[in-house]
This record gives C-alpha cells, structure tokens and sequence, in this order.
C-alpha cells in the first residue's frame, strides 16, 4: 500500500523525488491522517481490492467501544505462554490472551505463536512471534481502544514482574478463575508493570467472554503483506479456472445472486470445502460422536460429496476448491464423484503446491484460510475449530453488510456445515450465533447451527 501511495504523491515531487522512504513516511502519515480525520474511508481495507467493500474492518464498528475515553493503560504489561496447536486454536488463544489483558486494562506484549503443528513435543512448536504473520501497526490501529498490543522494549523495568500462575484441574472453576483476574486489577498486582501468566497455552483457559467480543479481536487480525499476496495468488489461480469453465458466465448472472454484490466488480463465483476426512480426524470425530452420543460429526467423503452437490440454488458450473490435510494431498480420489457441474480442485491440480511448500504449517493453514474465507460458498464441519471460524468470520462479515435475515436462501457468503443434513438432501445452512455468551461452540464444535 505504501509505495503505491508515491503516486498519487507526485504533485509535491519536487519534495520528495529523492528517496522512496521519504515518500513512505508520507504515505504513512497520510494513511495516520485519514484514520485520525476521515474514519469512514477504506484506508484500512483487507488485502484484497476486489472485496474491500466486503474484508474491510469498518473502524466506526471497532471503535465503537472505544471512542477515546476508554483507552488500554500503555504503561502495564500482561505476557502469556506461547500459542500452540491449529492456526485457530492459536487464533482463539491469541484473541483470549488480548481479551485477558483487557479485563487488566493493560497493553498485552506481542505472543510467540507456533509455526509447527506438534501437540507433545513442546521443543519442537518453533516459535513464531504474532507479528510475522500477522501486521502489529494494523492490529493496533484497528482493535484501538478495545485490545492492544505491545512490544518487549515497550517495558521499562525488566524485573518488576508478578507472576501469575494459572490454577488448573477440575477444582479449578471458571469462577474461581475469574475471581484472580479481577484481584490481578487490585493492590498489589496491579502495581507491577508486567503480570507474566504462567501455565497452559490460552486455549485452555476458561473463558469470559462474549462471542461478539472474540469477533471483534479476530477482525483485527490481518495477514502481513507478504503472506496475503501468496493467498491472493492462490484466489486467483482460482478464479483464473473459474473463467476458463464458465466463459459465459457473465455480469447479470453474477450481480443477480443479490443486489448487495452489485457495487462490487464482477468476480467469478467459486465454492471451498474444507474437506476433513483424513485418518487422524476421523478417529479423533468417531470418538467425540461416542463420547457425546452425537451421530453428526463426522462426514465420510461421499457424504460430503453428496451434500455440497446438493446445495439448493448453486449456481453451475462452478469451481470447489477443495481445503484438505496435507496426508490427502496426493489422494486423487478426493476429486473423482463430484456431481455434474462441480468441479473440484486441490492446491496439486491448481498448480499452487510450490506456493505452499515454501512455509511452514501455520502460514500454509493461514492461506488456506483466507481461501476459505473469500469464496462465494463455503462448507465445513461444524466441530472443526478451522471451519467454526471461518462461519463466524463470514457472519460477521454479513452483519457488516447490514444483512438482515442470515439464513435467506439468497444471501451473500452463505456457509454450510456439510456433517448436519439440511434442505433438499443438501448441508444445513450455518451461520454463527453472534449473541452466545462464550466460544464453547466455536473452540468444541457444535450442532446448533444458528439457521
Ligand atoms: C484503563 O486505564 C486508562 C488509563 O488509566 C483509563 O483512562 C481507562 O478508563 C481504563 N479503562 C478501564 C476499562 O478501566
Ligand atoms: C524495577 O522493579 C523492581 C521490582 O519491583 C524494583 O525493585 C526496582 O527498584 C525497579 N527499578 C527501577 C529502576 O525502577
Ligand atoms: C480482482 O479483479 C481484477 C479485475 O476484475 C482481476 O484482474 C484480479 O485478478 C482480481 N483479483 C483477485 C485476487 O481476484
Ligand atoms: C444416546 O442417544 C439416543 C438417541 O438420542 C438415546 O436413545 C440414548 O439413550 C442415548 N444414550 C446415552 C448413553 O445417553
């Protein structure tokens, strides 16, 4: 963004002609400007062009909360042990720790999340500090007022910290729990400069906090350019197939799935399917449907192949990406059975592998989830944390758009969890119940599905 703000600098080109970080640093106080003065204007929006109408985090909804008065202390600090697990464990970890540090009214020191997707082997997670994968500056500005986070060198004295060890067990109440962080706000804690949180990763934390709360944190969460443009690379690649397919597809046909999109540029429409059925999730599911007496979680390949060929008014025909673990990538079957009309892609016959390959998993797995996000269609497993964002991101973004009635066969970015049988033998329409009073749904799965 910032060097393509150099031309529309050159009328002051006598200025700045010299060096490009001039420019920069104008470009940066120019963007400082509108976000100060001209809250409303888009400076802030996703990544990708096409849909900033859409990804852009409108900051009159972030700041809503804040509105100055409100501030986070900038001189107190809360540090928390390293995330872990699935790139959305580690987004639901990253959005509690910032949640926590809230209730503390204090700035929380940027977290090391895990590169790696090891679950035991504690010396093998890489650490990867929060802002290499996603931007600091924008998470700062976006979340201001609500969340905020800090650096190390931020912290003035080194040794004033009080440690504050988690309790854990099943005597360890959410009560309880709550009950230390509100005396973690009083003399004496609260005179330290840093509360360090000693204990499990903050996925296992309990929790305090309304979804509504977790969705405005996860929006402030914004891929650094880098990583973003490998994702937009890879929608295009989609795209780029979708017109090859359908080269009639055209304007009207696109613009006449609502008339919100109509504002937008004609784009063509694909479906992601966050495919689980490798072997490792298919235990893991089977086990959960015993314990839980459910019979909906897990969906067998052909079951889903049938769902997602069933949605009620897909238009066709249509590209499916298909999101799958890496142990699926070389299985071919997954692309063979699909109905008439769909037609499936995996990141090999896309052609994107080498994009991946060069990243370890929690940047690949945030690819793929950016992926997911844009498509025009989305299907996945309610029990599936990665889905279960996904649905809320994509509520959220509906609610953005002033949709009303979410579950309106017509809406834009519908979502559908393909493991609970909905219309005409199709998945069961899914959008997240933004009132819920806390993420178990999201961080366990659930089959109440909001439609
Ligand atoms: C947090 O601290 C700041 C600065 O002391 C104060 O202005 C603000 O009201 C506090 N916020 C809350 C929620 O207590
Ligand atoms: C830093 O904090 C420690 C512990 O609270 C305190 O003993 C020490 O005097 C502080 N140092 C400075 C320079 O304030
Ligand atoms: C955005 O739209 C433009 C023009 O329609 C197109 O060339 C480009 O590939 C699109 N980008 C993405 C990421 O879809
Ligand atoms: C499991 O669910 C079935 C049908 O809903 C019910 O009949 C059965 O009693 C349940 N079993 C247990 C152990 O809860």
């Amino acid at each position: 963004m910032g060097l393509s703000g150099c031309k529309h600098l050159r009328f002051s080109g006598y200025l700045l002609k010299s060096l490009t970080c001039k420019c920069l640093l104008l470009a940066g106080l120019v963007l400082l400007f509108r976000a100060l003065f001209f809250p409303k204007f888009p400076a802030f929006a996703g990544f990708d062009a096409n849909y900033s109408v859409v990804t852009q985090s409108d900051p009159s909804s972030s700041l809503s909360l804040s509105n100055a008065e409100s501030q986070i202390r900038e001189d107190k600090f809360v540090v928390v042990p390293q995330i872990a697990w699935g790139l959305n464990n580690q987004k639901i970890a990253f959005a509690r720790a910032c949640l926590t540090a809230r209730m503390m009214n204090r700035t929380l020191l940027v977290p090391s999340l895990s590169a790696s997707l090891f679950y035991k082997e504690v010396d093998q997670l890489q650490p990867i500090s929060f802002d290499k994968v996603f931007q600091f500056d924008k998470f700062n500005l976006l979340c201001n007022g609500f969340v905020r986070l800090g650096r190390y060198s931020d912290v003035s004295n080194q040794t004033d910290v009080f440690e504050l060890q988690k309790g854990s067990g099943r005597k360890w109440t959410a009560e309880r729990d709550l009950y230390q962080l509100k005396q973690s706000n009083k003399f004496p804690v609260d005179r330290y400069e840093v509360i360090k949180i000693i204990g499990k990763n903050p996925f296992l934390w309990h929790d305090h906090w309304p979804v509504k709360d977790y969705a405005k944190v996860l929006e402030c969460i914004i891929l650094v350019d880098k990583i973003a443009k490998e994702a937009d690379r890879v929608v295009s690649k989609i795209r780029d197939i979708g017109k090859k397919v359908n080269p009639r597809t055209n304007l009207d046909k696109i613009s006449g799935v609502n008339s919100e999109s109509s504002a937008l540029q004609p784009q063509l429409p694909y479906v992601a399917v966050h495919m689980r059925i490798e072997k490792d999730w298919m235990i893991h599911c089977k086990k959960v449907e015993q314990r839980s007496n459910k019979t909906q979680i897990c969906s067998s390949k052909q079951e889903i192949l049938e769902r997602v060929g069933n949605i009620v008014g897909l238009k066709t025909p249509t590209v499916v990406y298909l999101a799958v673990a890496d142990t699926l990538l070389e299985d071919h079957s997954i692309l063979n059975g699909w109905r008439e009309g769909l037609i499936p892609f995996a990141k090999k016959n896309l052609g994107v592998m080498g994009i991946y390959k060069k990243y370890p998993y929690l940047i690949q797995s945030a690819i793929d989830y950016e992926v997911c996000l844009r498509a025009d269609v989305f299907a996945g497993n309610s029990f599936s944390t990665f889905s279960s964002l996904i649905a809320l991101e994509r509520t959220h973004k509906m609610i953005k758009l002033g949709v009303k009635d979410f579950c309106d066969r017509d809406v834009r970015w519908p979502s559908y969890a393909y493991n609970i049988l909905g219309e005409s033998k199709g998945p069961h329409r899914w959008t997240t119940d933004m009132s819920a009073s806390n993420l178990q749904a999201i961080s366990y799965g659930s089959d109440d599905l909001a439609c």
